[in-house]
């Protein structure tokens, strides 16, 4: 069963000081959604505070517009997601995590990955994106795309999606917009759940 082990996953993550931010951390924030049903997992930066004081990824801001997105895309965020981050600890003033805090967390992702085993993976934001993909490619140039990367020894379909920050900034819904694209790659997805 998937939800035991990554329960046995997650036990190992809260004991894990492997990085400075184990140090400093309130809760770990391991997921959110149901790994069984889960057909997509959308893979974050890392949690914030509010995810921090919660143990829950994407609760805060940025959170609570994704949700409203996702809805609008007609993604169920409880039963088709698995939503995590590429770490599981918060880092100080929300600053991007460190190639070496994401390379020790990595064994966290990648099993998670692995567990399960979804149709689609969405790497939502640049962090995420560069957590997987070696070309420099700006977010912007490549979100959208149906990418078929080799990760945890099996071809995978990914796609890089805004980071719902990066939309706080932006508020326009014109054709083209920030807003428009990421709805507009939302519902891709959600065509190939
Ligand atoms: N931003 C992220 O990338 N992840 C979260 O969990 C919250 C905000």
């Amino acid at each position: 069963m998937k939800k035991e082990q990554l329960e046995e996953l997650k036990d190992k993550c809260n004991n894990c000081y492997k990085c400075e931010l184990g140090k400093t951390r309130n809760n770990i924030v391991f997921s959110d959604g149901e790994p069984e049903s889960a057909k997509a997992i959308l893979i974050g930066e890392a949690p914030g505070e509010n995810e921090d004081k919660t143990g829950t990824p994407f609760v805060g801001r940025a959170g609570k517009l994704l949700n409203e997105f996702l809805e609008k895309a007609g993604i169920s965020r409880a039963e088709d997601l698995y939503i995590i981050n590429t770490v599981k600890c918060r880092p100080p003033q929300n600053r991007v995590p460190t190639d070496e805090e994401k390379a020790l967390c990595s064994e966290f992702l990648l099993k998670q990955i692995e567990i399960v085993n979804p149709n689609v993976l969405i790497f939502c934001g640049a962090t995420a994106l560069k957590s997987f993909y070696p070309k420099k490619t700006p977010i912007s140039k490549i979100r959208g795309e149906v990418l078929e990367l080799e990760i945890g020894g099996k071809t995978r379909k990914c796609m890089p999606i805004f980071h719902p920050s990066y939309l706080l900034r932006y508020h326009s819904l014109e054709e083209g917009s920030p807003r428009d694209l990421m709805l507009k790659d939302l519902k891709k997805i959600k065509s190939m759940l």
